[in-house]
C-alpha cells in the first residue's frame, strides 16, 4: 500500500511527503517540476515526473504501487495570477483535478486528500469564519477550487470514494528540522517576500493597501507553519482510513495578523530593516480572512504546536539562509 503525493516537490507538498516518511509510510510523488525541486523530494520516496492530468500514467502508478490515498497539492497557487489568466487557473486547478479524480474512481483508490483554500470563502461577513460560511470566492483561484471540492462531493456520493478538503489559511514557515522551506523563485506571498527583502535578496517590499476596514488598514491574514498544515493531512489520513465520513475543514489557527504586523514580526525576527513602500490594493485580495478551527479540532483531533507567528517567520528567514547556502554550493 502506498500514498500518492501531487505536488509532492513544492513547498507543502515537500513538507507532507516528509511528514509521512517519517510514519512509516511508502510515498510516490507525482510532480512535473514546474515549480517543484527534483531535490525537495527524499530519496526514500519514489519521485515520477509527469502531469497529474495524464491519466493513463496515474493508472499505470495506482496500479504498480497499490496506491490506496491520494493527497492532491499539484496546482497554481498565486491568486493575483489567477486574476490574469483565469483559464490557466481552471485547467490547472479543476481540470486536472477531475481527470485525477476520475482515475482515483475509476481504480478504486479509497482516499483522498485535496488542497483547497481559504480563497473559497472570498471576503467572508464575520470572522472567525467557518466551514458552513456563504462560499463566494473573490478569484479564479479560490473559484478553480471550490470546483474541485463541488466534484468531489458529488463523486463521493456516487462512488466509494472517501474524502476530505483542507482548506488552508495563509501557509508559512519552514520544517523545523530545516529540510525543507519555500523555495520558489519569484515569490509573491507576504512572509516569503519579507524574509526575501530581510535578507537583502530584494531592495524591500511593497504593502498592497492601506485603506482596508481593519485595524491599521492593511489586511488581516491566518497565518499557519506549513509543518501543523501537513499534521492535519495526517490526521485526515487516519481519520478516513478508520472510516470517517468525507468532509471539509478549515486550517488555520483562528488569530489574524495584518500585513503591517507581519512586517514587523520579520524584522523583528531577523534584526534588519528594509524598505517599505504603501502602495495600491491588490486584484483578488480580500479585507481580512482569520479561521474557525473547532470543527478539525474537534473531529480529527488536530492539535497545532507551531502557533507563534515570531517562530513561524524565524524558521521562514533560517530556510532563506539554507536556500542561499545551496545556491553558492552548486
Ligand atoms: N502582500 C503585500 N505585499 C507583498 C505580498 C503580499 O502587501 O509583497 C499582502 C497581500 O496583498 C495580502 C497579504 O499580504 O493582503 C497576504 O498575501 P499573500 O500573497 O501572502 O497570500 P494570499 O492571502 O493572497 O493567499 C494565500 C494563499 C491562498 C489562500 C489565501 C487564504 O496563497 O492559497 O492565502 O487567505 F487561499
Amino acid at each position: 500500500m502506498a500514498i500518492l503525493v501531487t505536488g509532492g516537490a513544492g513547498y507543502i507538498g515537500s513538507h507532507m511527503v516528509l511528514e509521512l516518511l517519517d510514519a512509516g509510510e511508502q510515498v510516490v510523488v507525482l510532480d512535473n517540476l514546474s515549480t517543484g525541486f527534483r531535490w525537495a523530494v527524499p530519496p526514500a520516496a519514489t519521485l515520477v515526473v509527469g502531469d497529474v492530468g495524464d491519466q493513463d500514467l496515474v493508472r499505470a502508478l495506482v496500479r504498480k504501487h497499490g496506491i490506496d490515498a491520494i493527497i492532491h497539492f499539484a496546482g497554481s497557487i498565486v491568486v493575483p495570477d489567477s486574476v490574469a489568466d483565469p483559464l490557466g487557473y481552471y485547467l490547472n486547478n479543476t481540470v486536472k483535478s477531475r481527470a485525477l479524480i476520475e482515475i482515483a474512481v475509476a481504480t478504486g483508490v479509497k482516499h483522498f486528500i485535496f488542497s483547497s483554500t481559504a480563497a473559497v470563502y472570498g471576503n467572508p461577513k464575520q470572522l472567525p469564519v467557518s466551514e458552513t460560511a456563504e462560499l463566494s470566492p473573490m478569484s479564479p483561484y479560490g473559484s478553480s477550487k471550490l470546483m474541485t471540492e463541488i466534484m468531489l462531493k458529488d463523486a463521493g456520493i456516487a462512488h466509494p470514494l472517501s474524502w476530505v478538503a483542507l482548506r488552508y489559511f495563509n501557509v508559512a514557515g519552514a520544517d523545523p528540522q530545516g529540510r525543507s522551506g519555500q523555495s520558489t523563485p519569484r515569490a509573491t506571498h507576504l512572509i516569503k517576500v519579507a524574509c526575501e527583502a530581510a535578507r537583502g535578496k530584494r531592495n524591500g517590499m511593497e504593502v498592497f493597501g492601506t485603506d482596508y476596514p481593519t485595524p491599521d488598514g492593511t489586511c488581516v491574514r491566518d497565518y499557519i507553519h506549513v509543518t501543523d498544515l501537513v499534521r492535519a493531512h495526517m490526521c485526515a489520513l487516519a481519520y478516513l482510513r478508520k472510516g470517517g465520513k468525507s468532509d471539509i475543514f478549515n486550517c488555520g489557527y483562528s488569530k489574524g495578523y495584518s500585513v503591517l504586523e507581519v512586517i514587523e514580526a520579520v524584522k523583528r525576527a531577523a534584526g534588519s530593516d528594509f524598505p517599505v513602500k504603501l502602495s495600491d490594493r491588490r486584484a483578488g485580495d480580500p479585507a481580512a480572512i482569520v479561521a474557525a478551527s473547532a470543527k478539525i479540532r474537534d473531529t480529527l483531533g488536530w492539535v497545532p504546536v507551531h502557533d507563534d507567528l515570531d517562530g513561524i517567520v524565524t524558521q521562514a528567514l533560517a530556510w532563506e539562509a539554507s536556500l542561499e547556502r545551496l545556491k553558492a554550493a552548486s
